[in-house]
Order: structure tokens, then C-alpha cells, then sequence
């Protein structure tokens, strides 16, 4: 793992992320990507730099040998976690890796009992609010348990909840900007997408005085959505935070586990590629635009059965319509774009070639530009 101190830079260092008991030596978490747009590979090397790896678990066995179309989908998903984490630490020993396990899955309680079983030393749970996770993760309390979050208000009431029935806080608290990142979005519908009082800008200075008066700066606060480079970093820490959640902007690298055709979606999108779904969830959702959501968008006939009971309530397999988002994202990640969903952030066009892990975090502590270069074939 390299540590900021190794190289002489021109851009003040950035400072260490203290959560629980870890001490994490570049402030940046790399946002959990599902389905396996982050697993082993793109984990580990975040990792490796001195950042926090992230393996999302959602629906993981089905780009796995454990899987076997229509059965068993449960237990594969937790043999092909086990299988990602320990990966994962081969290829960075020391590092930090955590596992992001959203509330809305059904094998939410699954996913978190087998990482902390194995090994994860965070879990970043979202897509709802993870009121029962402490309950779920004794098996090691060392683990750092950070929820993500979209308003003070819910940050109160977990931290109250979390206190009260468990007497443990939050490691840290992820807020996440439904006006910028990827992937589901946590306000109830499209038409509160732009509102302020979910912007950056406004709510993490309102969390980090929270975190400062009510909690003695115990739970940092962690912001995401739209970070991109070394300018949003500082911009982030001026507003209060004291560490930033990246995802989109790890996807056109060499490490991340998706198919090349899902990065080359990234480098080829322009202006206005950006579009915002209905997923099954009941969550407005991020998307590239690909024939897919074309299709969606203009209200074609997209639906898929579904295969595999991932979500705990779902629009495809309740009342069949929508599509399938486990099978739509994996197959995206497998490079099919015809029929599958690219979830990204805000920042997707900001894409021009594929770099290495390494490379982004060189800009972001020393200001080394980046060398993008295309997709080879
Ligand atoms: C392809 C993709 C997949 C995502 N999957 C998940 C997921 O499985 N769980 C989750 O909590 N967030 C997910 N997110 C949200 C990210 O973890 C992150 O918080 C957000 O995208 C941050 O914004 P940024 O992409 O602009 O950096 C996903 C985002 C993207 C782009």
C-alpha cells in the first residue's frame, strides 16, 4: 500500500481518514458499484493506493461458477462473496476493503453476516436506511459500519436508533447527493431530484456541525455524488467533510470488473447521455443512455422475468413491469448494451480513455496528470 508520504508533491497533503478504528491514508472511499462493476480487482487496487476498496455484493453469483440458472441464487451470492473478499486480500494484504451491502436486497443480512466473517473490515450499506446492520455485524465489532444517508434527518434518527437499541454510533456516514451520483438515487421519485435541500452544498455543512456539536466529530461525514478530481476533494473538505465516497470516476480504468464494452459506453457518451430511469426498486435511478433505456424511456416493452428474487420488493416481479435490474446490470457489466442497464454518475462524459487506479490517485495527491488511452480492438 503506498502512503502519501512516499513522494514529493506540490499540492498540500490531503489528510488521513479516521473511522473506528482504522485510519485509512487517502480520504477516498471507492463507491461500491453493483453488479460487479466493483469486485476483486478494482477493490484491491483502490485499496493498494491507500484508499478504501469496495466490493458490492449485490447479486455477485451471477458472473460466478456458483451459479446455476433459477437455483440456489442465495447461497451462490454468498460463496461468490466469500471468494471476492479473499481475492481481494491477496492482491492487497494491507489495504482497506469493505463490502457495500444495500437494505433493499433480500440477502441484505446474508451479505453483511458473510463479509464480516470474512474479513471486511467496513460495511457501506444504502438503498435504505440500515436501521438493524449493528445487529447483523457482531461477529466482529471492530468492523466499521458506515450507512449512507441523503438528510440530516435521517442521520439523527439513525444515530439516535443506533444508540438506544445497540449503544454503538456510526463509524461514519456517507451522505450522497441524489442530484449527482450513480446508480439508485435515494428521494422518492425523479421530481425531487434537483431539489437544494438534497444538494451538497447545503447538507454536508449541516451534517458536519451535527456530527461536531451533538457527537464531538465522532462520526465523520463522508460525501459523494459528482467527485471527481483534487477540486471537488477540497471543495468537499471546505464544506465539512472529512473524507469523499468516488464512483464513476474508477469505472474507465483497467482494474474495474466490468467488460470493456461498458467503459467504451463511458468514453463514447456526450452531453445529455445522461438519463434517469424508473428501476423496479421504486427508486429513480442514474443511467447512461444505451439502446436499453432508449427503449425503456419510450415506453417499449423491455420486460424481463424475474431471475433471481434479489430485490425485497420489486416492481418486475410484483406487478411485471419494469425489467429485471439484476439481469439488466449484469448484463451490462458483461458488455451487453442492447439489453443491459449502465448505471453512472453525473460526471460520465467526463470519461476519454482508460487509465490505472494508480493514475487517478497520482493526480489527485501530487497533480501528476493523468495519460487516458483507448480501449484496445
Ligand atoms: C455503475 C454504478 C453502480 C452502483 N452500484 C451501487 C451499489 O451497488 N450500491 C450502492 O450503494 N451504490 C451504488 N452506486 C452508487 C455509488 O456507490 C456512489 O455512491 C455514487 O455513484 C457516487 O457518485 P459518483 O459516481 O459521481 O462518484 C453505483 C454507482 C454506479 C455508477
Amino acid at each position: 500500500m503506498t502512503t502519501q508520504t512516499a513522494t514529493p508533491t506540490s499540492l498540500p497533503p490531503l489528510p488521513p481518514l479516521r473511522i473506528g478504528e482504522y485510519t485509512v491514508p487517502v480520504p477516498i472511499i471507492q463507491g461500491g458499484m453493483g453488479v460487479r462493476v466493483s469486485a476483486h480487482r478494482l477493490a484491491s487496487a483502490v485499496a493498494n493506493e491507500g484508499g478504501v476498496g469496495v466490493i458490492a455484493a449485490v447479486a455477485l453469483s451471477l458472473a460466478s461458477r456458483y451459479y446455476e440458472k433459477g437455483r440456489d441464487y442465495y447461497r451462490a451470492n454468498v460463496k461468490a462473496l466469500i471468494e471476492e473478499l479473499q481475492t481481494a486480500r491477496e492482491i492487497s494484504p494491507n489495504g482497506i476493503i469493505g463490502v457495500n451491502c444495500m437494505v433493499a436486497i433480500r440477502d441484505f443480512e446474508a451479505m453483511v453476516r458473510t463479509s464480516v466473517e470474512h474479513g471486511a473490515q467496513m460495511i457501506i450499506s444504502g438503498a435504505g436506511l440500515p436501521l438493524r446492520l449493528p445487529e447483523f455485524a457482531t461477529a466482529n465489532p471492530n468492523t466499521a459500519l458506515i450507512p449512507i444517508i441523503s438528510s440530516l434527518r435521517a442521520a439523527r434518527l439513525l444515530a439516535k436508533r443506533w444508540y438506544k437499541l445497540y449503544k454503538r454510533l456510526p463509524d461514519a456516514m456517507i451522505f450522497e447527493d441524489p442530484n449527482r451520483a450513480g446508480g439508485h438515487l435515494g428521494v422518492k421519485d425523479a421530481s425531487q431530484l434537483f431539489a437544494r435541500e438534497y444538494d451538497t452544498d447545503v447538507v454536508v455543512p449541516e451534517l458536519a456541525e451535527w456530527s461536531h456539536t451533538e457527537y464531538n466529530d465522532e462520526i465523520p461525514i463522508i460525501t459523494a455524488g459528482g467527485i471527481w478530481d483534487r477540486q471537488d476533494i477540497d471543495h468537499a473538505f471546505a464544506l465539512g467533510a472529512k473524507g469523499v465516497q468516488m464512483a464513476s470516476r474508477f469505472i474507465c480504468t483497467f482494474e474495474c470488473d466490468a467488460h470493456d464494452q461498458f467503459k467504451r459506453a463511458f468514453i463514447d457518451a456526450k452531453a445529455g447521455d445522461v438519463v434517469i430511469v424508473d428501476s423496479p426498486a421504486g427508486l429513480p435511478g442514474r443511467a447512461l443512455r444505451t439502446p436499453f433505456t432508449k427503449t425503456l424511456l419510450r415506453g417499449g416493452e423491455v420486460a424481463d422475468q424475474c431471475i433471481a428474487t434479489c430485490l425485497e420488493a420489486c416492481r418486475c416481479r410484483e406487478e411485471k413491469e419494469t425489467f429485471c435490474i439484476a439481469l439488466a446490470l449484469h448484463r451490462a457489466q458483461q458488455g451487453d448494451l442492447e439489453n443491459g442497464l449502465v448505471f453512472t454518475g453525473s460526471n460520465a462524459t467526463r470519461h476519454t480513455g482508460l487509465v490505472h487506479v494508480r493514475d487517478i490517485f497520482q493526480e489527485i495527491l501530487y497533480g501528476i496528470p493523468v495519460q487516458p488511452v483507448p480501449i484496445p480492438g
